[in-house]
């Protein structure tokens, strides 16, 4: 979730730096700092604490008139070690010689501490990331102090953990060496410049030819030229891949917040991940990659879908869509439970992995596992050549577009209805008709229309979002298809606005949560016109009697149950099945707005980051 910016070539160094690190901020960034080197081999190190704007004010009083040709920078997001300047990267070797930036988790640091700290190496930082600086300066002097790649190499083969690294040495000023093993690293390739980073959104400024590096793979960057090898020294030859997202994209275009553009984009992201997937006339979804023949998909006695936080949620819609659709039995399972959990796998399961990032580290792990065990696993993930899209034996991609804000919103619904495609299709593998086919996909083609008509509802969400952001507390209610619509509203409310919310099945709410409710306890029930809707009604009654404060959100023309509630969104009226593709966007819009109400920083929410790539 940290992030890791490198160049070399012509340009101002700190200059790419600052931009690639403000690029991925969103990774990570409680704070960050960059090495920067001149032609021969003066090293110089800058951090501090806070937003990269610190950074970058103290870079520039510092280093105004002086130019750099090579550098590595990141964004710390705490792991082991406090938030300071002595914990934040780069790390200098004892020497003063060598800089290295880290992502991920060295695990025997402790060991590797105790070795070093007898040879009498000593350490200024908490981190784990020192051990790894001291051991390569310890294999560089071992070596003649002549070979930064092969003291590279050697460091990495005594250390367990995860990384994602790039490293500099002052007596080798014009060469960066590169590696990854868990944790992403994206090679730029340029025209006399050499870029590095965790992620792609960095680099596209500058180039759009980027190499993936690998699990246990490494790279020596110069200006001319970049050279891959495993860790025993042999060449690989790495594919260029063109990246096609539009910088444009991500850029705020004319939204106060990433997060408020992402809420916005929902139509058209949905637009895009049913272009060339939907054939109504067929009643047929088609996809490109799902690696699986028919037979294959049809001989699928469950299906388990592992995931982490909003993924976890569309996960469980998921669930719901898969069985009544698909008719095949699923299990919904944290991906963090899942990986240590020895699960039961059989010869006819089929795993589904659901991740934005496609980097979350307990997904990927849990897809690693299901893949020891022996039985095929799919991903659906957003970000295109990332570590679970490449590891997964087939899959679907979001298409909703790069999402920045660190709350999810449009990945959030191009996973739901990617699920909607994915179960139509398992169902008319089965017993759906053509007509029934032909009925769904139609209705979903309306689906973005029915969105752009709630995205106007803004002021009405502003004003109701005035009423409530000063409650302490909220709850969530929601039945079937939105139960899991429930949980999203409530993590979207609490990760951005900082309000504790709980989300329920609303008929669990008798079963405890109802001796919470008093007047102050305002209490959100999805309640559109749906199977359930008689019965989220009754709750309804049983929250009123109590005095709570009722938001419900509801199918347009309901009038029903309006003298029972405080206020009331509306939303178009659509198919049960589809209904979370249009009740979520309420609640991500009141709890946008309740955290800008509270002056927070919603792209940037305290303790989040938006790729979560240790466990
Ligand atoms: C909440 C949120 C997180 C992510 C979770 C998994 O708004 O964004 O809960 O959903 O960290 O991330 P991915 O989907 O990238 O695996």
């Amino acid at each position: 979730m940290c992030g890791i910016v490198g160049y070399i070539g012509t340009k101002d160094a700190k200059e790419v730096l600052l931009d690639g690190l403000a690029r991925l901020e969103y990774r990570g960034y409680d704070s960050a700092g960059v090495a920067l080197m001149e032609k021969d081999g003066t090293l110089s190190i800058e951090k501090q604490v806070g937003k990269i704007a610190n950074l970058r004010n103290a870079v520039f009083r510092r280093f105004h008139n002086q130019c750099f040709t090579i550098g590595i920078g990141h964004t710390r997001w705490a792991t082991h070690g406090g938030v300071t300047k002595e914990n934040a990267h780069p790390h200098l070797s004892a020497s003063g010689r060598i800089a290295l930036v880290h992502n991920g988790i060295i695990e025997n640091y402790m060991t590797l501490k105790q070795y070093l700290l007898k040879k009498g190496y000593t350490f200024v930082s908490e981190t784990d990331t020192e051990v790894l600086v001291h051991l390569i300066e310890d294999f560089y002097k071992k070596e003649g102090n002549r070979n930064l790649q092969s003291a590279v190499m050697e460091a990495l083969k005594v250390v367990e953990g995860t990384y994602g690294i790039a490293v500099v040495c002052s007596d080798e000023p014009y060469k960066i060496v590169a590696a990854r093993n868990g944790s992403p690293l994206v090679i730029g390739i340029g025209e006399g410049e050499m870029f590095v980073a965790s992620d792609v959104n960095a680099l596209l400024p500058y180039t759009r030819n980027v190499i993936y590096l690998e699990d246990k793979e490494l790279v020596v960057l110069k200006s001319e030229n970049y050279k891959a090898y495993d860790l025993d020294y042999q060449r690989i030859d790495k594919e260029i891949v063109r990246v096609e997202w539009d910088l444009s994209a991500i850029e705020l275009g004319g939204f106060e917040t990433y997060m408020e553009k992402e809420i916005f984009e929902q139509p058209e992201a949905i637009s895009n991940a049913l272009r060339g997937r939907v054939h109504v006339e067929e009643g047929m979804v088609k996809f490109g990659g799902l690696n699986m023949t028919d037979d294959e998909l049809r001989e699928v006695h469950r299906i388990v879908i592992t995931a982490c936080g909003t993924s976890w949620h569309a996960a469980l819609i998921g669930k719901y869509l898969i069985e009544r659709f698909g008719e095949i039995p699923v299990e919904v399972d944290y991906a963090s439970e899942f990986r240590y959990r020895n699960p039961i796998l059989k010869k006819n399961d089929l795993v589904l992995v659901i991740s934005q990032s496609g980097e979350t580290a307990d997904t990927l792990e849990a897809l690693r596992e299901a893949k020891r065990k022996g039985v095929k696993v799919l991903g659906m993930t957003n970000v295109v050549g990332s570590t679970i899209a490449r590891e997964s034996d087939g899959g679907i991609y979001l298409h909703a577009g790069p999402e920045i804000g660190v709350a999810s919103t449009k990945a959030f619904t191009n996973q739901v209805a990617s699920l909607i495609l994915f179960a139509i299709y398992l169902g008319r593998l089965k017993n759906m008709s053509l007509y029934e086919g032909q009925r769904l996909l139609k209705e979903l083609s309306t689906i973005p229309e029915k969105i752009k008509a709630i995205l106007e509802q803004k002021s009405l969400i502003m004003d109701m979002a005035k009423k409530y952001s000063e409650s302490k507390n909220f709850l969530y209610l929601g039945r079937g298809f939105n139960y899991p619509v429930a949980l999203e509203g409530a993590l979207k409310l609490k990760e951005i606005s900082y309000i504790h919310a709980e989300g329920y099945p609303a008929a669990e709410m008798k079963h405890g949560p109802i001796a919470l409710i008093d007047e102050f306890m305002p209490v959100v029930f999805i309640a559109p016109k749906d199977a359930l809707y008689e019965k989220v009604v009754s709750n309804i009654h049983e929250v009123k009697a109590r005095h709570g404060k009722v938001i419900a959100i509801l199918s347009e023309k309901d009038e029903h149950v309006l003298k029972y509630v405080d206020d009331v969104l509306y939303i178009p009226q659509t198919f049960e099945e589809f209904s979370p593709l249009l009740t979520v966007v309420p609640l991500q819009m009141l709890a946008y707005e309740i955290a800008r109400l509270r002056g927070l920083d919603v792209d940037k929410p305290r303790n989040l980051a938006k790729s979560v790539t240790v466990e």
